[in-house]
């Protein structure tokens, strides 16, 4: 049955990143966690780097008990030190790198910090997103950009934005602008470094089954209990059309981002890709 049926979670390509390494944000769980145990099956050589220490472990363990290779690194992408060390890690223990997933972020501030219209919301969830999502994103793309020019045999960048970053969505602005942040800063980077032969694309995901997709819902599920006011302004800016009347999957995210870090996708770069059931189509 093709369509809509979401890819098999123990489907992959053998041997499509054999002999590569490949760095995750974000890469111990959710989309990122599908994604690094799905690229090491391929045959990378996988370094997992996220402030989750024992979720990044357990996927490290699941890894190598596969007969694939990982590594972890507690990294906070906020902060450039770690996002050079994470480079650091990737060349001292596997030699190189050929591919960087830039995949860690947030949709709030975290405890109260929760997502609100604009003149309702806390400085803590607007600093924390932009932090995360933007300044996350731009070290994590400055410090594999530094190691893929001065190696200067090319590079592949694949970030990972979200609906958000191609249209705007009720109750989320700083979610929002920092997801068309990573939109503008993937279109720049294509065009600054198509030279040294480096590719980088976004992908850009509606919702999507992860820890992150039941936070959301817990969020919405006590704001409509405790300030149904604000709830209703933000439901009416909800889409009340969709085309697949499903989440989607993390190996689906986690099968479109390899595709965009693989050969398959050698013409492809400065794309803004939508993995998203069509949400965008409207
Ligand atoms: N789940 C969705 O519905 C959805 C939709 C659109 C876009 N996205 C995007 O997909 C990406 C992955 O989301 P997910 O749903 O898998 O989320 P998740 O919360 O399940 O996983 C995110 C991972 O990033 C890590 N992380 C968070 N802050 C970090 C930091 N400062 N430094 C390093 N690691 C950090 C977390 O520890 C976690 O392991 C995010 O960029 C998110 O914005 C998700």
């Amino acid at each position: 049955m093709q369509g809509f049926t979401p890819v098999d979670p123990g489907y992959f390509v053998p041997n499509r990143f054999a002999g590569q390494v490949v760095l995750v944000t974000g890469g111990s769980k959710g989309i990122g966690g599908a994604t690094s145990l799905r690229a090491a099956r391929e045959g990378a050589k996988v370094v997992i780097c996220d402030i989750d220490e024992t979720a990044g472990r357990s996927c490290v363990d699941q890894i190598v008990a596969e007969g694939g290779s990982a590594i972890f690194c507690r990294v906070d992408v906020t902060k450039r030190e770690d996002t050079k060390m994470m480079i650091a890690r990737a060349v001292e223990v596997y030699g190189r790198l050929d591919v960087a997933i830039n995949n860690a972020g947030v949709m709030d501030g975290g405890g109260s910090n929760v997502p609100a219209p604009l003149h309702l919301a806390t400085e803590g969830y607007l600093r924390n997103t932009i932090e995360v999502n933007v300044f996350g994103t731009m070290n994590s793309c400055a410090d594999e950009l530094t190691y893929f020019v001065e190696k200067g045999e090319g590079g592949v960048i694949v970030n990972v934005g979200s609906v958000t970053a191609l249209t705007g969505n009720p109750g989320t602005p700083a979610y929002v602008a920092s997801k068309h942040a990573v939109s503008g800063l993937t279109r720049a980077i294509a065009i600054d470094y198509a030279p040294y032969g480096i590719r980088c694309n976004s992908v850009n995901m509606a919702t999507t089954q992860t820890p992150m997709f039941d936070r959301a819902l817990a969020v919405v599920m006590e704001k409509r209990a405790s300030a149904p006011e604000d709830s209703n302004m933000v439901r009416k800016g909800l889409k009340s059309v969709g085309l697949i009347e499903r989440n989607s999957t993390p190996w689906e995210q986690a099968s479109t981002i390899l595709f965009a870090a693989s050969r398959d996708a050698s013409n492809i770069t400065g794309a803004l890709i939508a993995s998203d059931g069509g949400w965008t189509a409207f």
